[in-house]
Parts: structure tokens; C-alpha cells; sequence
């Protein structure tokens, strides 16, 4: 399953992040329907919320990666690992949607028949706008509010009744004598415009994160651990259904709004008793021309069968209701001048074309800015400078260009030429066969990768330079102190930032200054492969680092050879792609590096600062050279890294799940599905100690 032999979300590049965010909404997705459609689960409840959580990692890391049909955005959210979870004893389910008038007279249509109704006997449709927020479930018991929920996926949402509890529009308790002893009042939290570009600007002026749109930032200010800052959010609810009921006060969906209403929950305004599909679509119509001024985000309008009695007769089709239906919005779209494409560098190197627009107002919002995807999509969509296109918004997604009206092409606009170099830095942007993206290959020292490079060189399974954090790596860049790799041992002779100099900044004293100089120095000498794992060439991981370290021996024969390899026909090339765990893929990356001039210029910098250590040849003549180990459990004399370096050194090789081809397995306490894999294959186990004594070291 990929959430066990996962890489840290830092590391993935942004195609790998890609394919598995593919693969996880797949799985996820067969999940969900062996659960809940199928009801026979085939995970346990702990190996599904791992998948989740992994998903949700990518997708906090990643954001220009969500999916469509991204788990998380399938269901809402789904319940996590941070709040206690509530299992909603009537599920809170979805609507159908309509898209036409067509569709909605079809759904009128269909009430008729199945309640058999006369030709001239009446049917009250309620009609309401649909609120683009995130739903919620409150329970009342005899009037009090005791436990709030999100709907996650719709059986199974999260505790959020601390953080309810802060909204001014939920009553603690409700008003009026005459309340159900059990209730569970369901209805909308969600931002205004007003406050969510007021929260924006708020965060921006504090530096922390700003949200995408209001539903975005009403999901992230109710699900915070601390509900004081959601008490600071100003979540707005509006209640337009319910869950669980002893007694309902009303016959008809209308009473129980008013119902809602006099208790003191916020109930909309614009809800409204419709008798015939004319009515309806007037509505829709009414409600379409006020969307831009109402204050608040919808995509679309709800209708709902006014009677009760007639609800439970018309009962629910698999997740969604039969007598309730949404009448959605179409995509907003405008037209306007395509003035220039840029080009913008991601942290990762990736070459991102973004339409800049003449400004047009699509669905209230002034859109300046599109995005194009990739080269692809603009010789697929032959979108020109100069072209009339069609911009859309949809829901909350970036604006996006749906077509050039070619008719409108002005003369002589020709076609777009994708760079092929970096527009930041000037290196070679390349791309791999099979991949969309074109990428800078100026990982070192391109400024767009600059933030990002920096910390991984410096981390800990790189250079592990204590003392020298995220924020410093920033905060150094953003004072031009460091821009590559090697200024880091240059800061005093190249930028005159010493001990004194740094200890003077704020955040440090000439403690913590004197602590980085020493780190600093403590890592001028470095072993080979944490060198090669710090240059950040793709698809060169740890143990690739430590292949390529073995196989070379020295910082010089490797480099050497690597240039060379950069001709790719040369044997240089073949040697390096017949290393054992190195293909044709990571072969090509690391020519493509070496290939880069000015990446070859900053390793001969790198190698005039630095003692780099011969790589220690693995000996061939011990207990365990040849052989395959895994590792599970807690090892209690030695750390991970550290037991498979040492069982590298003594030429083995140490992989990461077990197989058939696994020779043993060393279980410290805590070992769980790779011993049982183990005992399947008939794998030989043995624990720390035997470990140690097998090869010397107890
Ligand atoms: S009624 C059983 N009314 O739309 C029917 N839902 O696509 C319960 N929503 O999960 C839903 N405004 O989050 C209803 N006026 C409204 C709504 C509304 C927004 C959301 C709600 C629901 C989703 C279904």
C-alpha cells in the first residue's frame, strides 16, 4: 500500500507528487466503495486514514496538485487524525444535480409520478440558494448544544463542537419552550466576501497563509485545534436541514425552516414556496442575477419537496435524496484580450505559463491572471498573444482559458514558442519523456529553486547543518548573504558575515552564532554520498547517493565520470546506468545535472570549500555481504540510518518491505506487518541482538 514505503512529502518532486496523488484518489476511492457502498471494508480504519493523511500531506504541499476527484474533495473533507471522530447516526448525504431547465422539469416530473399525483393536485417545491460553504451537524439534547460535527465523508465526520460553539449564529441553547428532547440541526458555515478578504489581509500583514477562496478559509478556521482562533474567524451558518429528530415541529419543510428560525438559528432569506416548474426557474433566474451581490459564494439553488409526509415517501436513491435536488450554475465565463504569456518558475523547477489578461469581471471577480497548465495545453488549445479567449471560473477553482475564438485572431499572431530555457536563471529547461512539464535544470543555482535547494542541502540526511533552519535558509536569501550552496562556507570571507555579524540579526545572539559557525565548520568535511544527496539531482535519493558513492569512491573520480556521462553515448554513460539499483531515468537526471554548465560550475565550488571522504568500499567477505536485510520495529542500540549504513558497509543491501527475496529480517519490539510478510515467505527473523552478533558488533 503506498502510504507504507512512502518518501517524505519534502522530497517529491512534482510529477512524483503527481502520480501519487493519482494513485491515492484511486485507492481511496475503491475504499470508500467496498465501505460504504459494498459495506465490507478491506483495510483496517488505521491503513485508510494513513492513506488520507498521506493525501492530504501532498495536497498541503502541493496545492496546484489537488485533483478533481481528490478524496478530499469528493466528501468535503474527510475525518482526520486531529479531531475525535462522530459517527452521524443519519448520514449527511448529497444532491443530485440538474444543469438545464430540462433536468429540472425530469426531477419534477419524476416527484409526480412516483407520488401519483392528479394533474391538478399541487406540489410545493421549495427553492434556496445553495450556500458554498461546509456542512455541519448540531445536536441538541433538550434545548442544550452538546456535540457539533463536520460532515466528513458523510457517515463519519469530526468533533467540532469547541469550535462551534464560538459561532455566534449557533444558539448554546435554543429558545422557546417547544423543542425536540433530541435534534440535530444541519446547515451551512460559511465566509462572507467581505470577511474573508478582511481575514486575507490580516494574515497577509502576520505572514501567515492566506486562503484561496471563502469556502477554503471557512473549512480552515473550523477545523483549528485551538478554537479561540476560530472564536477570531467570522464564520457566518445558515440552517436548512436536519439529522437525527424526536419530534419534528412541523409538517412540511417550510414550518420546520420557521421552526429553525424561531429557535435562533440564521435560516435564508431568500427561501421561498414554489408550485410549478415556471416558478422555479424564475427563481433560479432571480436567484443567478443576484449571485454577484449577495455577499456571500453559491453554486446553484436547492429544491426540496415541501411535505414530509411525502419526503419519506419519496425516500433516497444510493447518497442522495429523491425529493431534493441542486440546480447548479453554470461555469462563469467572459471574454477577453490574451495580452502576454509569462513564464513562472516553481520551487521545484517546473515551468508554469500564466496567461496575463486584459481584466474582466467573470461572476463579480475582477480576473487578470490564468493559468495554462503546461506546453501542452497551449499548442492543444493554440492560444496565441493577441487572441480574444474565454476565461471561466468554476466553483472555486484558478480562473482557466477555455478556448481562443479564433475568429477574432488579429493577424499575423503566431503561435507560442515555449521556452526552452529558463527565464530565471538561464539554464536548460528540459523535458522527460512521458512528463508534461519542462524543468530547469539549474536545481543549484537557479533562484526560483534557490529556498528550496538551500534546505535540502542543509538537511539532515544531507549536509545536516544543526542551527540552520527553514526560516535562517529564508531569512539569509532574502539578505543575499547565501544564493548557492557553497556561500554557506563562504559567509564570512565572501559576504563578510561572521560570528559577529550573524550574531547581531535578529533572532540571534553570539551564541547561537558561534553554534552555526561550528556547525558549519563540523560539516567542511562530509562523506561522499551525503555530498551527492545534497546536489538535489532528480530522482537521486539516499540510496542512490550511497550507489553512486560506493561505486565512485571519491568526490573527484565521481565527478569526473559524471561529466563525462553527460555525453550520453559515452561509456562513461554506460557505467553509470549498469550501477546496480540505478536506471535509465536516474542515469539521464544525473547526466542532464552534470550536462548544466552552471551546476557544474557550483560543484567545482562546492569542491574547493569542502574535504570530501573517500567512500568506504563494502567489504565482500562478511556474515552478511550479499545479503538482503530489513529492518522493522524500534532498534534500540542504533538508529535506522545508522544500522543501514553499517549493513551497507558490510555489503549487504538493505531494502525497505520484505519479499521472497529477502534473506532476514531484523525485528526490534513494535514489528507488525513486515513480520507477518516475514513468517509468510519463510523469511529468517532475528532481533537486534542476534543482529549484532551476526555481524560483529555486540
Ligand atoms: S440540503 C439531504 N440545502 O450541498 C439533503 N444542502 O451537494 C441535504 N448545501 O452537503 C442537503 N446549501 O453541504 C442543502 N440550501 C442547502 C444547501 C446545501 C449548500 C450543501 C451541503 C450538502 C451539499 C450537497
Amino acid at each position: 500500500m503506498s502510504a507504507k514505503k512512502s518518501v517524505a512529502v519534502s522530497k517529491l518532486s512534482d510529477e512524483e507528487a503527481a502520480r501519487e496523488l493519482e494513485t491515492l484518489a484511486r485507492e481511496i476511492a475503491a475504499h470508500d466503495k467496498r465501505y460504504f457502498a459494498d459495506d465490507a471494508p478491506s483495510v483496517s480504519d488505521a491503513d485508510y486514514d494513513a492513506l488520507k493523511k498521506r493525501n492530504a500531506a501532498l495536497e498541503a504541499k502541493f496545492p496546484q496538485l489537488i485533483r478533481p476527484d481528490s478524496p478530499s474533495r469528493r466528501v468535503g473533507f474527510a475525518a482526520t487524525e486531529k479531531f475525535g471522530k462522530v459517527k452521524h447516526g443519519i448520514a449527511m448525504l448529497s444532491l443530485e444535480n440538474a444543469f438545464s431547465d430540462e433536468d429540472v422539469s425530469d426531477f419534477v416530473e419524476r416527484l409526480r409520478r412516483f407520488l401519483s399525483l392528479g394533474a391538478d393536485e399541487e406540489l410545493a417545491i421549495t427553492a434556496e440558494p445553495k450556500i458554498d460553504g461546509l456542512s455541519a451537524s448540531l445536536r441538541y439534547e433538550k434545548g442544550k448544544f452538546v456535540l457539533g460535527a463536520t460532515r466528513g465523508d458523510g457517515e463519519v465526520g469530526e468533533d467540532v463542537t469547541a469550535n462551534l460553539r464560538t459561532l455566534g449564529d449557533i444558539p448554546p441553547v435554543l429558545k422557546g419552550r417547544d423543542v425536540p428532547d433530541v435534534i440535530e440541526v444541519r446547515g451551512e458555515v460559511f465566509m462572507s466576501h467581505a470577511d474573508f478578504a478582511k481575514l486575507n489581509k490580516e494574515q497577509e500583514a502576520r505572514e501567515e497563509k492566506t486562503f484561496a477562496n471563502p469556502r477554503n478559509a471557512a473549512a480552515g478556521s473550523l477545523r483549528q485545534l485551538d478554537a479561540a482562533i476560530t472564536k477570531q474567524r467570522p464564520l457566518k451558518f445558515f440552517a436548512y436541514t436536519w439529522g437525527e429528530v424526536t419530534k419534528l415541529p412541523g409538517k412540511t419543510q417550510t414550518e420546520v425552516i420557521e421552526a429553525f428560525e424561531a429557535w435562533g438559528f440564521p435560516t435564508n432569506p431568500l427561501m421561498t414556496r414554489c408550485v410549478s416548474v415556471e416558478e422555479i426557474l424564475k427563481y433560479y433566474a432571480k436567484i443567478a442575477g443576484k449571485r454577484a451581490s449577495l455577499g456571500y459564494d453559491i453554486d446553484g439553488v436547492v429544491y426540496k419537496v415541501d411535505r414530509l409526509d411525502w419526503q419519506q415517501r419519496l425516500g433516497f436513491v444510493s447518497r442522495a435524496p429523491r425529493w431534493a435536488v441542486a440546480h447548479k450554475f453554470p461555469a462563469e465565463q467572459a471574454e477577453t484580450e490574451l495580452l502576454e504569456i509569462d513564464i513562472q518558475v516553481g520551487r521545484t523547477g517546473v515551468l508554469t505559463p500564466v496567461a496575463r489578461l486584459k481584466p474582466v469581471t467573470v461572476g463579480g471577480v475582477v480576473v487578470t491572471n490564468a493559468t495554462l497548465h503546461n506546453e501542452d495545453e497551449i499548442v492543444r488549445k493554440d492560444v496565441r498573444v493577441g487572441d480574444t479567449v474565454v476565461v471561466q471560473r468554476a466553483g472555486d477553482v484558478i480562473p482557466q482559458i477555455v478556448r481562443a475564438l479564433v475568429e477574432k485572431r488579429p493577424k499575423g499572431a503566431k503561435a507560442f514558442k515555449f521556452p526552452e530555457i529558463c527565464p530565471v536563471c538561464g539554464s536548460h529547461a528540459l523535458r522527460e519523456d512521458g512528463e508534461v512539464a519542462r524543468r530547469c535544470s539549474g536545481g543549484l543555482i537557479c533562484p526560483a529553486q534557490a529556498a528550496e535547494r538551500l534546505k535540502h542541502f542543509v538537511s539532515r540526511n544531507a549536509f545536516d547543518i544543526e542551527g540552520f533552519g527553514s526560516k535562517h535558509v529564508d531569512a539569509f536569501l532574502a539578505d543575499k548573504m547565501i544564493a548557492h550552496p557553497s556561500d554557506i562556507f563562504l559567509l564570512e570571507k565572501k559576504y563578510g558575515a561572521g560570528p559577529k555579524a550573524i550574531a547581531a540579526r535578529e533572532g540571534w545572539g553570539p551564541q547561537s552564532a558561534a553554534k552555526l559557525f561550528a556547525a558549519i565548520e563540523a560539516r567542511r568535511t562530509v562523506a561522499l554520498h551525503r555530498f551527492i544527496f545534497a546536489l538535489g539531482i532528480r530522482h537521486v535519493g539516499e540510496s542512490t547517493a550511497r550507489a553512486l558513492a560506493l561505486n565512485y569512491g571519491t568526490a573527484d573520480a565521481f565527478v569526473t565520470a559524471m561529466t563525462a556521462a553527460a555525453d550520453e553515448t559515452s561509456t562513461a554513460f554506460a557505467e553509470l546506468n549498469a550501477i546496480e539499483g540505478i536506471g535509465e531515468i536516474v542515469a539521464k537526471a544525473i547526466a542532464e545535472f552534470f550536462e548544466e554548465e552552471h551546476n557544474r560550475a557550483e560543484v567545482a565550488r562546492l569542491l574547493a570549500v569542502l574535504e570530501i571522504e573517500e567512500a568506504e568500499k563494502p567489504k565482500s567477505d562478511t556474515a552478511v555481504s550479499g545479503k538482503t536485510i530489513v529492518f522493522t520495529g524500534t532498534l534500540e542500540k542504533m538508529g535506522r540510518n545508522e544500522a543501514k549504513a553499517r549493513a551497507e558497509s558490510l555489503g549487504a543491501k538493505v531494502a525497505g518491505s520484505v519479499s521472497a527475496k529477502t534473506d532476514i529480517l531484523v525485528a526490534g519490539p513494535g514489528a507488525g506487518s513486515k513480520l507477518k510478510e516475514a513468517q509468510k515467505h519463510g523469511v529468517k527473523v532475528i532481533s537486534e541482538d542476534e543482529w549484532l552478533q551476526l555481524i560483529g558488533d555486540a
